[in-house]
């Protein structure tokens, strides 16, 4: 069941990155657990720099190296500071397409004193791929993530 995948996946996150201050290795390890134990499509971050989002540590295929604010479902989730889930993305707006192969999205900002840092970014070749469980155990592993960093 996907929740209790989650919940060991959350234990094992917190040993793995436990006094690890460096955004980019605990990035790359969270990307990796992540991916790794849910067989996700593609899993990574896009950090803020200036006024554009930038790749960062991922697993899976090439991806775009730059989003602009407001702009696919990366954009648009760091503009509006929450989490954005998409069912289906031929159907959202601006949609950015690194690959045919995703079919849904959610986006999870990261903050560091209340400004959006970096989105967790994760594609699913399936539709519908995402509910609230992952909403859930996702914004908790950002939530440990930004601890760990500040
Ligand atoms: N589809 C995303 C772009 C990033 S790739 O999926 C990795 C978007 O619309 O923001």
């Amino acid at each position: 069941m996907k929740a209790e995948k989650y919940k060991s996946l959350l234990a094992q996150i917190g040993a793995l990155i436990e006094g690890e201050t460096d955004l980019i290795a605990v990035m790359s390890n969270v990307a990796a657990a992540l991916h790794q134990e849910m067989g996700f499509w593609w899993t990574g971050f896009y950090r803020v720099v200036g006024d554009q989002l930038v790749l960062g540590p991922f697993q899976g295929p090439v991806a775009c190296m730059h989003i602009a604010k407001g702009r696919g479902v990366c954009g648009t989730a760091w503009q509006r500071g929450e989490t954005v889930v998409v069912a289906d993305v031929e159907q959202f707006p601006g949609h950015i397409a690194c690959s045919s192969e995703s079919r849904s999205e959610i986006v999870v900002p990261l903050f560091d004193a209340g400004r959006v840092i970096a989105v967790l970014d994760i594609d699913s070749e399936r539709l519908a791929a995402f509910d609230d469980t992952d909403r859930h155990y996702l914004e908790q592993i950002c939530r440990m993530i930004e601890q760990n960093i500040s």
